[in-house]
């Protein structure tokens, strides 16, 4: 199990373990994760933001305002998270989180975090053992914060028991282990198709249509978030994954898109293929643009391939699923195109229907699976539509493994 692809806010106060933070965000990166680094003012008395800056390959951010009074956005910065870890927590840190208290940049991303929290607390033996300690760490717990236990030793005091922060090791290990139900697909190979595709007539023309192809970039960054290895053969676009681990294969005609596809599918576990591909293109693309002539012009136009219905002939383990766009039949058209293509599920989405289709933000789908059983789903941000269709994959993949 690892973090690889999260986003670590990693939130530094001022105590001595801030220095084992250098070794802390080393591991992280190693893991794979995207760190970046809050500190406050006298955490920098421990260990420098510039090797923070420097490990984390990202800029570190110690106050509200940078050098040249640019504003640093704490809300900003606490969304990018998947985790935010604040290592070492000293008492004065606590003891603003449990309150409340927002007077540096730590505390604002804490207050404004919408991830998961992992606080590592450290202080000297008898201030960790304290009532007041105990009652702040039992507040934070109240409003969802994990707390990851210090540890048993010798105290910068020279005092020795409870009270050290917990080392890199563990810090990573007790993260981890929460991010493990959050990944059902850590190990998996997706393959994603999306876009249009444009079948060139001639150097400056092309036939094509009117998909944005958002509805395939936010499924294959959902199954990133997912934990798959995702791999996204994208039709001209202008969309692009958030999740940096998308691989993703520009493509230009349904020929390029079917090499693509074809060449990913057999390491594929789940593919799905969400992309209007042309169905016909020019039997002939001139070299040179067509002159505009007297009279009309005729263009012959010969079938592409069928990516689906081919790579559904190969399919052995795969999950195999696709898109059906319709004007009218939506179900029955849906339903032919299950059978025809080998699929395991369709997801029927309506050309027409409010709110549907291309180049709108919202999508209302209806997944049919093999045995024709529908699910419908509500209208909702092709976003949040494409968590459900990972979800239902998901959930297929455990029900047919
Ligand atoms: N598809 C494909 N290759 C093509 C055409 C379609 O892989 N040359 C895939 C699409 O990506 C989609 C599914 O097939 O997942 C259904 O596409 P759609 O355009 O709805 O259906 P067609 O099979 O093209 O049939 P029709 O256009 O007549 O509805």
């Amino acid at each position: 199990m690892s973090l690889k692809n999260k986003h670590i806010l990693l939130g530094i106060t001022g105590g001595i373990a801030a220095y084992k933070c250098a070794h802390l965000v080393r591991l992280l990166i190693k893991q794979g994760a995207l760190v970046k680094v809050v500190m406050t003012k006298s955490a920098e008395g421990f260990v420098t933001a510039k090797t923070l800056s420097v490990l984390s390959k990202s800029e570190v951010v110690t106050d509200f305002f940078d050098t040249n009074n640019n504003w640093n956005n704490h809300v900003a910065l606490a969304e990018w998270a998947d985790a935010m870890i604040i290592a070492p927590l000293t008492a004065n840190t606590l003891a603003k989180f449990a309150t409340g208290i927002c007077d540096n940049i730590v505390t604002a991303c804490y207050l404004s975090a919408r991830s998961k929290v992992f606080v590592a607390p450290t202080m000297d033996l008898d201030m960790y053992q304290h009532p007041t300690t105990a009652n702040n760490l039992e507040v934070l717990k109240k409003n969802h914060t994990f707390i990851i236990p210090a540890e048993s030793g010798e105290l910068a005091s020279g005092l020795v028991g409870e009270g050290r922060m917990a080392e890199p090791e563990n810090i990573i290990a007790f993260v981890s282990h929460y991010f493990e139900n959050d990944l059902p697909l850590i190990g998996k190979k997706v393959l994603v198709n999306a876009g249009p595709t444009y079948e060139a007539i001639d150097p400056v023309r092309f036939i094509g249509n009117r998909s944005s192809g958002k509805m395939g970039v936010a499924i294959a960054d959902e199954f990133a978030k997912a934990g798959a290895d995702v791999t996204l053969v994208l039709g001209p676009s202008h969309q692009k994954p958030t999740e940096q681990s998308v691989n993703v294969i520009k493509v230009e005609s349904a020929q390029e898109m079917f090499t693509a596809c074809n060449a990913a599918f057999a390491t594929s576990d789940v593919v799905i293929l969400s992309a209007a591909v042309a169905d016909y293109k020019p039997k002939e693309i001139s070299d040179l643009k067509i002159k505009k002539k007297e009279g009309d012009l005729t263009l012959d136009l010969i079938k592409t391939t069928d990516i689906l219905e081919t790579l559904g002939k190969q399919k052995k383990h795969q999950v195999l699923a696709g898109f059906a766009l319709e004007t009218n039949n939506l179900i029955d058209y849906a339903k032919e195109k299950i059978s025809k293509k080998n699929l395991d599920f369709i997801v029927a989405n309506s050309a027409t229907e409010t709110g549907s289709g291309f180049g709108v933000d919202t999508n209302k789908i209806t997944i049919i699976d093999k045995h024709n059983k529908l699910y419908n789903f509500e209208l909702k941000s092709k976003q949040e539509v494409a968590k459900d269709i990972v979800h239902f994959a998901i959930n297929y993949l455990k029900t047919h493994e």
